[in-house]
């Protein structure tokens, strides 16, 4: 199926701008996830009918902030899946970005093979604990780029390889909705998917 699927949302300024005045006020400089629990956002009515167009808000499981600080370059971010394999991993997540996300973009990619899982090199997330599977360029190859826009959110596949990049000067917001049991491409509407 897809690695990433971006959607346009007529209305997604306006839901930005919301979700922006409930986060807490030191954001720019908690670099990392940030995981909040959806109670954190439920108030925000039309992210809410925005989430359950995707998949039920009852069945969310994280909401996560990610917060990249600038100069996050080709070199210095790791080629990753979210989680430890990817039996383990949320799967499909939901992404808007929410400040400083004009400029930059998260490379996707496919396996050219499938490493043995102790020759890959593993870095925790210093907020769940949890590792990550990080993959050489060698072992990978492009298939395409993720970027935001006030009206463009993106379904993003976290099983698959990805990269983050944020070139300017300016720390970059994302916010990530992930479920559970994790989402599939295959619940997913087509019209979202733009497949019908
Ligand atoms: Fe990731």
């Amino acid at each position: 199926m897809f690695h990433f699927k971006p959607v346009t949302i007529l209305n997604l300024p306006e839901i930005t701008k919301t979700i922006i005045e409930f986060l807490p006020d030191n954001i720019l400089n908690s670099y990392g996830f940030n995981v909040f629990k959806p109670s954190h956002f439920e108030k925000i009515s039309k992210l809410k009918e925005l989430i359950n167009s995707i998949k039920s808000w009852d069945l969310l499981k994280d909401i996560v902030v990610i917060v990249v600080p600038p100069d996050i370059w080709l070199e210095n971010s790791p080629i990753h899946i979210d989680g430890d394999s990817p039996q383990h991993s949320s799967h499909v997540a939901f992404n808007i970005g929410l400040l400083n996300y004009e400029d930059s973009y998260t490379i996707c990619y496919r396996l050219k093979n499938t490493p043995l899982l102790d020759e890959k090199i593993k870095f925790m997330n210093s907020d769940s604990s949890r590792p990550y599977n990080c993959y050489k360029e060698d072992e990978v190859e492009e298939v395409g780029r993720i970027c935001y826009n006030s009206t463009t959110a993106n379904l993003i596949d976290t099983s698959k390889p990805h990269k983050v990049t944020n070139y300017p000067n300016l720390v970059r917001v994302v916010i990530s909705f992930r479920w559970n049991p994790p989402l599939r491409w295959n619940e997913i509407d087509k019209k979202i998917l733009g497949i019908e």
